[in-house]
């Protein structure tokens, strides 16, 4: 089996390998998640978390799946499943590698939605749609869009087709293989951060000019000072750990499998420690530095840090940035738009393609198929999974897929392992896959992190997540069960959440039958969204069951 990699199968060069890894990670996640995750915890209180949670929970898990995929790759394994079985000892290793196939496909079913809408919104700012457009009247804009059944361009089911073209042009470049990520990599990641940088600068330049009579205190200096002033009292605080340990997850794709599978197409002697330390790097600059100084500045900078506050969430830049953007005339206002929507853009495919790596790799390893079959599947797949996202977004379809898919299955994979890796398959052995061929000297104290502290702290994050005290007041609530009282759970838990609990005491409190019904409408989404999640999952779980008997064929023959 060793050696099974193709030729056509390998990165082009280092350049173009840590350009798709870097843009794998650099995604909407560094522009759109980032900034709310950051005001929503606090801006300064969230930063130490954050950062601290770079480096003992992101290296760490950047080193065990660059070095993880490389050892699958040896043998030919290029998704999950197989890689984990040939580094563990149990049946259920290649089970649990599900989880790297799964969770991109749930994924990038919403992802690209996202992406599809920057891709409009790039189209309407050359077109000048949102010329003379009041703030309510861009957010009306949005809301419209995202309706199906209005249409801002004259196309029918706007949104379905803008989401089917971005799926295509999704499985196209995928069917080129290895060199079409390289390719798009090469010119999405560079023209991002030109964009970034550009809109940065126009950002931090803006400072008071902003102001309008509506809201005289604005200043993007408001933005930048709340989000760099740290407050050190955060750090006893678990709520800002859970949501800082979300982030770098997300933001750096690990407990995704994506990694795994770019690094699986390595040579035997190929660097991991300096490709994986700078992808990271590159995507925490994108994210720290470019992320930070653009939506929440120059928003802050217009409306006021209150009304960032308020605001904040995932919609928040396509509901504002337009409007914002106009206010610097009719020309600047079309480049801004191309900048910002086309970054956007470059950030969601570049991870998007990353996305449907595993999948390809995995059939093609092993039921043979090739790479256009395993594009085209992917998106096949990608459309079932991702049209309810379309039709039923305000419904909640697509934040069920994002908490699920999107977060707690990269908790509980990256948890499973980092286990796998350090007790398993044994941390000096671990230790030898990172560091042979390293082209830089890894600190001992990772082998230390990675055997003890990144387990625990992902155990503590997972622990932390699943039985969430009421408030987040974890003092007051173990201090309650000691003394005899029982643990009340916040509504924010994954426990919580299972049972629908919040949805349900709000259906009790429905004052009027159209609330009922709107509550009842969320729930009916909900489960429908849960019932294609987990039947994606026995899907893939079926296709290694039976990858493994024909293995067992193979292998007797
Ligand atoms: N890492 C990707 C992002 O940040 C998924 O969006």
């Amino acid at each position: 089996m060793e050696n099974k990699t193709l030729a056509n199968d390998a990165w082009g060069s280092r350049l173009g390998l840590i350009l798709a890894m870097a843009g794998n990670a650099v995604g909407l996640g560094n522009f759109l998640r980032f900034p709310v995750q950051a005001v929503q915890n606090g801006g300064g209180a969230f930063i130490i978390p954050y950062l601290v949670c770079f480096l003992i929970l992101g290296i760490p898990l950047l080193f065990i799946e660059w070095s993880s995929g490389r050892f699958g790759g040896k043998y030919g394994n290029h998704s999950t499943p197989f890689i984990l079985d040939t580094m563990g000892k149990g049946r259920m290793w290649k089970y649990i590698g599900v989880f790297g196939i799964f969770t991109n496909i749930a994924v990038v079913a919403f992802y690209t939605y996202i992406e599809s809408w920057s891709l409009t919104y790039v189209l309407h700012s050359l077109m000048g749609t949102f010329e003379g457009m009041s703030q309510s009247q861009v957010a009306q804009f949005f809301d419209n869009y995202i309706s199906i059944s209005s249409s801002t361009t004259g196309i029918p089911f706007e949104p379905v087709v803008f989401y089917i073209l971005v799926l295509l042009l999704n499985v196209y470049i995928l069917s080129k293989g290895l060199s079409g990520i390289e390719k798009a990599s090469k010119i999405g990641m560079p023209l991002l951060i030109l964009f970034g940088i550009i809109l940065a600068i126009k950002a931090l330049t803006l400072g008071e000019s902003g102001r309008s009579e509506q809201f005289p205190d604005a200043s993007t200096w408001d933005g930048l000072n709340f989000l760099w002033t740290p407050q050190y009292d955060s750090l006893l605080n678990p709520k800002v750990w859970l949501a800082a340990a979300g982030q770098i997850f997300f933001t750096l794709s690990v407990g995704m499998g994506t990694i795994q599978c770019y690094a699986s197409y390595l040579k035997a002697n190929d660097d991991i420690a300096l490709n994986a330390v700078s992808a990271g790097f590159l995507n925490e600059f994108v994210e720290v530095v470019l992320g930070s100084s653009i939506v929440i500045p120059i928003a802050a900078g217009f409306l006021g840090l209150d009304w960032v506050l308020e605001n904040a969430g995932f919609g928040m830049a396509f509901q504002t940035m337009p409007f914002l953007f106009q206010q610097w005339g009719t020309v600047m206002a079309a480049f801004s738009g191309v900048f910002w929507f086309g970054l956007l853009f470059f950030a969601g495919i570049t991870s998007s393609l990353a996305m449907g790596t595993p999948w390809i790799g995995f059939m093609k390893d092993e039921f043979d198929w090739g790479r256009k079959k395993g594009a085209w599947s992917f998106g096949l797949l990608a459309l079932i999974m991702g049209l309810p996202t379309v039709f039923f977004y305000q419904q909640g379809v697509f934040e069920e897929y994002d908490y699920w898919a999107g977060t707690v299955s990269l908790v509980i994979f990256a948890l499973l392992e980092s286990i796998l890796f350090s007790w398993i398959f044994g941390i000096n052995k671990g230790w030898r896959e990172i560091t042979d061929g390293a082209d830089i000297h890894v600190p001992i104290a990772f082998k230390f992190i990675i055997k003890y502290v990144t387990p625990l702290l992902l155990l503590l994050v997972f622990i932390g997540a699943l039985v969430t005290p009421q408030g987040n007041d974890w003092t007051t609530n173990i201090h309650n069960l000691l003394s005899g009282n029982s643990w009340q759970l916040d509504d924010s838990s994954i426990i919580r959440k299972l049972s629908h609990f919040e949805l349900k005491n709000q259906l009790a409190e429905a004052k009027t039958a159209l609330d009922r019904g709107v509550i009842e409408d969320r729930i009916f989404y909900s489960n429908l969204a849960r019932i294609l999640l987990v039947s994606l999952f026995l899907f893939i779980i079926t296709l290694v069951f039976y990858a493994s008997k024909r293995r067992t064929k193979l292998s007797s023959k």
